[in-house]
C-alpha cells in the first residue's frame, strides 16, 4: 500500500511539473507582469506608490501600492468619485493580502509579481484595507484606507 501511495504521488507531481512548465499554469505564463522584489523602488511606478492619472487604456486613474510587513503605501489615498482606477499591488518581502472592504477587490500582494484590479469606485464613503494572508506578527495592525471623495 505505500508503494502505491509513493506511486499515486509521483505520478501526482509529474503531472503538476508538465502542467506548470509546459502548460503555461504559473502567473508569469498567464500574463501577470512580474517585477523584482529588491528593485521595486526603483521601478518608476512604485517609487512615489499611490493615484496616478492614467496613460493609457479605459481606466481614469492607476492606484500602486506597495504592501510589505507590516503597512501598505499609501496608508491612505483619496479617489474621486465615478472614476474607474486600476490598482496595482506588490510586496517587496512576504506573502500579504489586499481586501478592499465593501467591494469586490481581494487580491493577493506576492513578491515578484504585480496583481492588478480595475474597479470604478461611483459612491463617496471610506473603505478600509486589510491584510488577509497571515503575514507576521503586525499582520492585524496592516491596514490601509480608500477615500471616494
Ligand atoms: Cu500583511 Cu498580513
Amino acid at each position: 500500500w505505500i508503494s502505491l501511495g509513493t506511486a499515486s504521488l509521483a505520478i501526482f507531481l509529474i503531472i503538476l511539473g508538465i502542467s506548470a512548465v509546459h502548460g503555461g499554469h504559473t502567473p508569469a505564463a498567464s500574463g501577470i507582469e512580474t517585477i523584482h522584489p529588491e528593485h521595486i523602488r526603483e521601478d518608476p511606478r512604485f517609487s512615489e506608490p499611490g493615484l496616478k492619472e492614467a496613460t493609457e487604456g479605459d481606466h481614469d486613474y492607476d492606484l500602486y501600492f506597495i504592501a510589505s510587513a507590516f503597512m501598505y503605501e499609501p496608508g491612505e489615498v483619496d479617489i474621486p468619485a465615478g472614476s474607474t482606477v486600476k490598482i496595482h499591488v506588490t510586496s517587496p518581502d512576504v506573502v500579504h493580502g489586499f481586501q478592499v472592504v465593501g467591494t469586490n477587490i481581494n487580491m493577493m500582494a506576492e513578491p515578484g509579481l504585480i496583481s492588478t484590479y480595475e474597479m470604478t469606485f461611483d459612491e463617496p464613503g471610506e473603505h478600509l484595507i486589510v491584510c488577509n494572508e497571515y503575514c507576521g506578527v503586525g499582520h492585524t495592525d496592516m491596514t490601509s484606507k480608500i477615500k471616494v471623495v
